[in-house]
Formats: structure tokens, sequence, C-alpha cells
């Protein structure tokens, strides 16, 4: 039976795709450059390199001034607030910028600790990246207790009876990611989200490492919040926050006076980085492109992703994007499991079933089996590294992970990140590399 990839019509145009982003091509020692730090920060296609330029070379002035670079520059801004609205699905006024994702997460959980106290409940999960960990255990200085949702460590998965038993009526908000930066877990945030409500609680969605992988659906999820950084899916460092709309009116920000209680705005402090938001909107274009190379979108995909999506729009081409990409990238996957699974001396973390490979993303997490000091994650990285290929190790601030795994003390994970710009050829490489660093 053919794999995903290897049907007749490929989910994805790779060449069309790797002539995109100029630092694809360059090569390292002799060695063809292979990115697989997505999880860290993915390449910059041309077209946000050329956007970020234009504004600089054209327009760079501060906002609302009575001028022409000025006004061209509210204008870009309005633009790229409306494409990130088509690429979570809300409105543009829910639509906040700042500089990443932990400073958007530090002020929501500043503001919205306002009300809190002795009492009120937090619950966060030990699969989570910390900068949606700790902007919330912060919160105990006023007295709030943090509780904690446990993992199944076999598989690195949430579990879901011990995070239900843990929302009660004291909860007043539910901290979750959408998907592990370590170990690709991807969560099930539509029923969490549930959870939470039906007990009165926000639900705080970090969407930083799903951005990349899958749709982004913030009216289907129904959650309060959601933050992701469009440096980890091909656009430039900026952090981008989703809020229902209520809420952006009703919490109170900290923030200086003469800024104005308008939504979004009052949760944008001081001057941003308005050359990365000119690089934003041809961020989300190039997904909606990718997306309207598809010929059109099968009732099947529709109903998967979300019953509410208009054909022709730009909305209906990201979907579109990431039904492909979700294709492609399940195909490149399977590959480099089913090739890593044959390395008796590796240890995947996370979900290594086939079966249940809806539930995770291309991102790897291993370790070898009884690691001597020459394969610890940092010296592997460094043999993959010598040889072009980029890979990370440590905890990547996915502290309490690490740390309930036992790994932390010896190094962490190595990890793999695949994106829909890597290629079969590169995995078989990388298959060969580790057989020749750790052994067949
Ligand atoms: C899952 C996850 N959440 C949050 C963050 C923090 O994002 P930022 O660098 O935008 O603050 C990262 C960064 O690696 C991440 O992977």
């Amino acid at each position: 039976m053919p794999t995903s990839t290897e049907t007749a019509t490929p989910a994805l145009h790779l060449a069309y795709i790797r002539a995109q982003f100029p630092s694809l091509a360059q090569t390292v020692e002799g060695h063809p450059a292979t990115f697989l730090d997505g999880p860290g920060g993915t390449q910059v296609s041309q077209r946000v390199i050329d956007a970020i330029s234009n504004y600089l070379g054209r327009d760079n002035a501060n906002t609302g001034g009575a001028y022409a670079t000025s006004r061209h520059t509210d204008a870009m801004i309005a633009e790229a607030r409306s494409a990130m609205a088509d690429f979570l699905h809300c409105a543009a006024d829910e639509v906040a910028f700042g500089p990443n994702m932990t400073t958007l997460t530090y002020a929501m959980s500043r503001a919205i600790g306002r009300d809190l106290g002795p009492g009120d409940e937090i619950l966060v999960t030990r699969l989570d990246h910390d900068a949606n960990v700790s902007p919330w255990l912060a919160l105990e200085e006023k007295g709030v207790t943090i509780r904690w949702a446990e993992i199944h460590e076999e598989n690195c998965t949430l579990d879901l009876d011990n995070l239900a038993g843990k929302i009660n009526n004291r909860t007043k908000l539910v901290a979750v990611g959408y998907a592990s930066n370590a170990v690709g877990t991807i969560n099930p945030v539509k029923a969490i989200v549930r959870l939470a409500h039906a007990a009165g609680a926000l639900a705080y969605i970090d969407a930083v490492h799903y951005g990349p992988h899958g749709l982004i659906d913030v009216a289907a999820l129904d959650c309060d919040f959601l933050v992701c950084s469009t440096y980890k899916f091909f656009g430039p460092h900026m952090g981008v926050l989703f809020g229902k709309r209520a809420h952006l009116q009703r919490l109170r920000p900290y923030k200086v006076r003469p800024l104005t209680d308008a939504v979004p705005n009052r949760w944008e402090w001081g001057t941003l980085n308005h050359e990365c938001i000119a690089g934003i909107t041809e961020c989300v274009e190039y997904f909606a492109d990718l997306g309207r190379r598809k010929t059109s979108i099968s009732r099947k995909e529709r109903e998967r992703w979300s019953a509410q999506v208009q054909v022709g729009t730009r909305r209906a081409a990201i979907v579109a994007a990431f039904e492909a990409i979700h294709t492609y990238e399940h195909g490149l996957m399977e590959r480099l499991i089913a090739g890593l699974s044959q390395i008796p001396t590796l240890k995947l973390y996370g979900i290594s079933d086939p079966a249940r490979f809806d539930e995770r993303c291309p991102t790897l997490a291993l370790r070898v089996v009884n690691q001597t000091a020459d394969q610890t994650p940092l010296a592997l990285a460094t043999k993959l590294g010598d040889r072009g290929f980029f890979t990370w190790d440590g905890n990547y601030y996915a502290l309490n992970l690490t740390e309930r795994l036992d790994v932390e003390k010896s190094g962490g994970f190595l990890r793999i990140g695949l994106v829909h710009y890597n290629t079969m050829e590169e995995v078989d490489r990388l298959l060969v590399a580790f057989k020749e660093i750790v052994g067949k």
C-alpha cells in the first residue's frame, strides 16, 4: 500500500516550497544544511524577508501620526491583524501583538491575577513549556493555589482523568499547551476547554508548538485565550495573543495612561516591532498560497477542520494548506519513527504507536539507552551538527517534563523537529547519520 507521501498527487510541492526559503540552500562544511530545529524557530520565506525590508526601506514610522508613512504603518498593522484573524479564525480586534508568547503570557497572568487571591486555583500541566507555567506560578505570591495535571509517563500524553479531577468550582483558569514542544504530543484541547468552562474557569491555550503543524480554530475550540509565535511558523520573531473580545474589554491591563482603552490596542504596550509585524501578513499569505495551489477543499477536509469555512476566502485557503501539511508531515514522521525504531540503542519518548500518530506532531525526543559520556543529547546534537543536521538538546524549557521523566540531570533529550519544508531524502540521510553515530 502506498504511504501518504507516495500517492499520485503529492500533498505538497516540495520544490516550490523549498525555493521560497533562501536559507535552506546553505551548506555546512560541504554538508547540506538540514534544518531539524523548527521547534526552536523555523526558517523564513523570501516574501517575509522582503516585506520586512520594504517596510524599513519605505515606511519606518510610529503609529497614529498625521503623515504618509505613519498612516501606511497604521494600515500595515491593521492588515497584519486581519491576516492573523484569518489564521486563528477570530475577529481582527481579538488579535494583539507582542514581542513573544512569554511576554504576552506574563502580561495576561498579571492582569487576570489582579482579581484573584486565596481560595482561587489555577491548573497547569506537567507537559507544558514553562512559558505557560511560570507566569501562573507567579500568582502564588497572591495566595492563588496552583494545581498540576499529570502525564502518562509511558507515552507522554496528558492524564485526562487526573486533569479533570483537579478542576473544581475554585478553578479560575486552566493553562494547557496545544502540543508539546518536547515530545510532540497534541493535547485534546477542545475537550479541556469544555471541562474548564463547565467549572466556570477560563481556558488559556499555548499554541506555539502546534502553529506550524495544524490548523488553529479558536472559534471551534471556544478557548478564552490562545497564544502563538510567528517565528515558529515561518514568520518573524513576534508573539500573537487571541483573546475573546469580552475578556479583552473586561480585564484591566497594566498600561500607561495615554494608551487607548480600545481593544485590542490596550493590550499592546509601547512601540511594537513594526518591521516584524510587516512580515506577518506575508507569513499568513504563504500558507494561503499553499492552500490556493490545491484545486479545492474536499467536503471531508472542511468537516474535519471546521463547519464554518467559506470557499474562496483566505481562511479556506489556510484550511487547505494545513490539510496538505498534515498529510505530508505524517508521511515524514512515519518514515523517521520507523527508521529510528530499527536502532535498538535509541529510546523514543512520546507516542510511538502509528495508530495514534494523529495525536502527535513530527517532533521527536530521543536518548541513547544507558548513554555513555559521548552519547549525551548534547554530544549527539554536536555530532549531528558537524554533519549539517541542526537538532536541539536539553529541556527546551519543558522543564517539568524532563524533571518528571528524570532526564533533566543527564542532558534532557535530543530533539528532532520536522516541518513541511523537510524532505524524505533528509530523513533518510539522518537515519544513516544516526547509524554511524550510535551504531545499528
Ligand atoms: C510550546 C512553547 N510555548 C511557549 C514558547 C515560548 O515562546 P516565545 O519564545 O514566543 O516566548 C515556546 C518556545 O519555544 C514553545 O515551544
